[in-house]
C-alpha cells in the first residue's frame, strides 16, 4: 500500500557549515534562507516517501522534469512568529495545509495528510528558531512548494514529485511606516477568469502577472489593479486579496472584498480580516478604534462604483491585505487615463484598516491571545 507523509520517519542532518545570522536592516523580502529545508519526495508506486531534514542547498532535477515545461508547480506562504514570552507559533497554518491539498489536487498531484506536514514544518521551525528575528515586526517566512519531477515530456499526471520547505527571516515590509502605494487599473490582461485557476496558490499563475506588473512600473505605479470582465470588477491587488471600504447613504461604513467566485484567491489574511471585522460588527469581538456599525460584504465591486464613489467623496479607504505586507494601503488608481485619488490618513491607514491590523498583528505576535496562533 502508498504511505502518507509520517513523520516518524523523519531524518535529520544537520549542518557542518551554519551560516552567519543577516543583519536584521539588511533583510529584504525572500533574500535569505535559514541553514535547513525539508524535502519529501513522492513516487506513484510508493507514496509519500522518508521526510528529510537537511542542509538547504541546491536541488539535483532532470532537465525533462516536467516543472520545468508545463509549470507543475504549487506554493504556500505562512510565517512564524517569537512572541515576546519566547514562544515561537504559527499563524492559522492548517488553512495553510488545506490550500495547499487543493492546489496538489487541482494540478494531479499527490495530496496528503495536511497534519502530518504540519508536524514536520514546526520540527523544522524548532531547529531554525534561531534564525527568527526577536524584534518587532519580524517573522520567518516559510515557503512550502510541491513540483513534478516526472522525467518524461509527456503531458500526464506525474509519477513522482517533490514536497519542500524553505525558510526565509523577514523584516517589516514597510520599514518606515505604511507606505501606501498607486496601483494601475490593468484591462489589457487578465489574471484570471470564470472556470480558470486564479482560486489556487499554482505558480502558473504568477509567472504571467510579471510583464504586466513590470508595465505598471513602468508608468510609474507600484502594483497593478487587476480589473475583470466587461465591467471592469477589480479582483485583486498585485499579488494580494482587495479591501474597499465605502461610506454608505445614511453614514456607516461598508468593508468590501470581491467574494470567493473561482477567480479570487483565498487568503488567510483575507479570512482572518473578514472573520475579525464580522465579529466586531456582530458584537462578539470588540475591536478598539473600529466604528460598530461596520456592514462586512463579499460582493462584486465595478471601477464605476469606485469612480463615483471617489467623486461623491463615499470611498473611505482601500487596501491589499495578504501574508507578505498583512495590509498594504492604496492612495491612487490610474485608471483609462485618469487618475482617482483614494482617501489616506497621515500614518498611511484608514479608518477601517488601522484597527483590523493592530487586531490582526495582535494575534499573530501572541500580544493577543488567539485560538488562530498555533504554538511550534
Ligand atoms: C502574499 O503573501 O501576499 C503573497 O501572495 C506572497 C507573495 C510573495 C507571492
Amino acid at each position: 500500500s502508498k504511505s502518507d507523509i509520517e513523520p516518524s520517519r523523519l531524518k535529520i542532518l544537520k549542518t557542518s557549515t551554519p551560516k552567519e545570522l543577516p543583519a536584521l536592516e539588511s533583510l529584504k523580502f525572500g533574500h535569505n534562507f535559514t541553514d535547513h529545508m525539508l524535502t519529501i519526495s513522492w513516487s506513484l508506486s510508493h507514496g509519500w516517501g522518508t521526510p528529510e531534514i537537511k542542509p538547504y542547498g541546491p536541488l539535483s532535477l532532470d532537465p525533462s522534469s516536467t516543472v520545468f515545461h508545463y509549470a507543475q508547480c504549487l506554493f504556500e506562504g505562512l510565517k512564524a512568529y517569537r512572541c515576546k514570552d519566547g514562544k515561537i507559533t504559527l499563524f492559522r497554518p492548517d488553512l495553510n495545509m488545506t490550500r495547499m491539498n487543493r492546489s496538489a489536487q487541482r494540478l494531479a498531484l499527490p495530496t496528503f495528510n495536511g497534519d502530518a506536514l504540519l508536524d514536520l514544518i514546526k520540527q523544522l521551525v524548532r531547529l531554525e528558531r534561531h534564525w527568527i528575528p526577536q524584534k518587532e515586526g519580524h517573522s520567518l517566512y516559510i515557503r512550502p512548494a510541491m513540483i513534478g519531477t516526472q522525467s518524461t515530456i509527456g503531458i500526464s499526471p506525474p509519477d513522482s514529485a517533490l514536497l519542500f520547505v524553505i525558510c526565509s527571516p523577514v523584516g517589516p515590509y514597510y520599514p518606515d511606516g505604511f507606505k501606501p502605494v498607486a496601483l494601475h487599473g490593468t484591462t489589457e490582461h487578465v489574471r484570471a477568469y470564470p472556470g480558470g485557476t486564479g482560486a489556487y496558490k499554482i505558480g502558473a499563475n504568477y509567472a504571467p502577472a510579471v510583464l504586466p506588473q513590470k508595465e505598471a512600473a513602468q508608468l510609474g505605479y507600484v502594483q497593478n489593479l487587476w480589473l475583470s470582465g466587461p465591467e471592469h470588477h477589480l479582483t485583486e491587488v498585485g499579488t494580494m486579496n482587495l479591501f474597499v471600504v465605502f461610506r454608505q447613504e445614511d453614514g456607516t461604513l461598508e468593508l468590501v472584498t470581491p467574494p470567493l467566485d473561482g477567480m479570487i484567491l483565498p487568503g488567510v489574511t483575507r479570512d482572518s480580516l473578514l472573520s475579525l471585522a464580522r465579529s466586531h460588527a456582530a458584537g462578539t469581538l470588540h475591536i478598539p478604534n473600529l466604528a460598530t456599525r461596520l456592514t462586512v460584504s463579499e460582493r462584486g465591486v465595478t471601477m464605476k462604483e469606485v469612480c463615483e464613489a471617489a467623486q461623491s467623496g463615499r470611498l473611505v479607504e482601500m487596501f491589499g491585505g495578504g501574508t507578505a505586507a498583512i495590509v498594504s494601503p492604496i492612495n491612487k488608481i490610474g485608471y483609462r487615463g485618469q487618475s482617482i485619488d483614494v482617501p489616506v490618513e497621515e500614518d498611511g491607514m484608514g479608518p477601517v484598516s488601522r484597527p483590523l491590523w493592530t487586531e490582526l498583528v495582535g494575534r499573530q505576535t501572541g500580544e493577543i491571545e488567539s485560538d488562530w496562533s498555533v504554538v511550534v
